[in-house]
């Protein structure tokens, strides 16, 4: 076979090889067989010198067009397949805008919290501020700075979780009281407070007991504060929330806090003062405890008892959202089943 028919054949023989590589490293193989630096179009190359000079021109053209046909045909390939892969990761990765969306889970706002933002919304525009104290609170303020001394038996009222001998949960946020008193400069005027949170108490949890809830506490200090503002204001807020037709009343209690101390009742929104099993038959329902200060917790703070005085109160929202809504087990606002939450509020998120 002479070297032009070796040619042809090798060059028919490497287009079919071309042909048939599929891949990118298959035809990096190929490449190399066909025009590297061991193929065998570089050993015909380098037999010229046996070939007669004549022909060597000849030969050496027709090498050169094997080889530009090679890498051409090499060249396209090798696009072609770039060009498929491209091809094939885009239409993987395409987005078929015509699919219906993702349905976006909003939550919806704990019914505690609809009640304490909508109370703190309506203090604030009484002007009150509002004020926060630590969960974890100190014997100190808790209770002693309240009028409870160590050996006080109204300390019996509310089972503590401690967590020494000085820090505890709060199981109220009556300590939030004593905090602002000390801070508050009385001659930038009276003080107006609430101090919403969480507070805890050693109690066995069922449908009306819970380890946790929330309390909001409430205080007005200034100079001639009456049982009038305190009535007033507590009513206000009483028909704010529970309707405007609810009636109230006051009835003599005992905080170690206040002197004289109150509890306040709203007429049953159920029977409407008829008596029913909500109301247990009395027409009115316990809604809060409340009372003028103590001069004890003023003058603990600092505060001269004989030129200020004031009234203070304490809600528990749990309860407030259980007469609200109609709740039939505290432990619902704890459990966080979705089903449950997810009834209160419509429109508010
Ligand atoms: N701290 C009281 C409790 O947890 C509630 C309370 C009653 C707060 C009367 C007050 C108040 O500020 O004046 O039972």
């Amino acid at each position: 076979m002479d070297l032009f028919e070796k040619l042809q054949e090798l060059r028919d023989q490497g287009l079919s090889e071309i042909d048939k590589a599929k891949t990118e490293e298959k035809l990096n193989d190929v490449r190399v067989k066909l025009v590297g630096r061991k193929s065998e179009l570089t050993e015909i190359l380098h037999s010229m010198k046996d070939v007669e000079p004549e022909k060597r021109r000849e030969i050496g053209q027709k090498v050169n067009k094997v080889r530009d046909l090679f890498n051409q045909k090499l060249d396209d390939a090798k696009n072609e397949i770039v060009e498929k892969l491209v091809k094939e990761q885009l239409e993987k990765e395409a987005i078929d805008v015509t699919l219906p969306g993702r349905e976006e889970h909003l939550g919806t706002k704990h019914p505690i919290n609809i009640i304490l933002d909508d109370l703190e919304k309506y203090f604030i525009g009484m002007g009150f501020k509002v004020a926060q104290g630590p969960e974890i609170e100190t014997d100190h303020y808790c209770f002693e700075m309240m009028n409870l001394p160590k050996d006080h038996p109204a300390r019996d009222m509310q089972e503590t979780f401690y967590i020494d001998s000085e820090d505890l949960l709060r199981s109220q946020t009556s300590g939030d009281q004593a905090r602002e008193l000390e801070k508050h400069d009385f001659s930038k005027g009276p003080l107006k407070m609430v101090g919403p949170g969480k507070v805890y108490r050693r109690d066995d949890d069922d449908a009306t007991h819970s380890h946790q809830f929330m309390q909001m506490e409430g205080l007005v200090v200034d100079k001639n504060i009456t049982m009038g503002d305190l009535k007033g204001t507590l009513e206000l807020m009483a028909k704010h929330v529970f309707g405007q037709d609810r009636e109230t009343r006051l009835r003599p209690s005992y905080f170690p806090f206040t002197e004289p101390s109150v509890e306040m009742d709203v007429s049953c929104f159920n029977c409407n003062g008829k008596g029913c099993s909500i109301c247990k038959y009395t027409g009115w329902i316990e809604v809060l405890g409340a009372g003028m200060v103590h001069p004890n917790v003023l003058e603990n703070a600092g505060v001269d008892s004989n030129v200020y005085g004031g009234f203070a109160f304490g809600v528990g929202l749990d309860r407030f959202a259980i007469l609200k809504y109609g709740i039939d087990d505290i432990r619902d606002f704890y459990t966080n089943d979705v089903r449950f939450l997810e009834q209160f509020s419509k429109e508010e998120r």
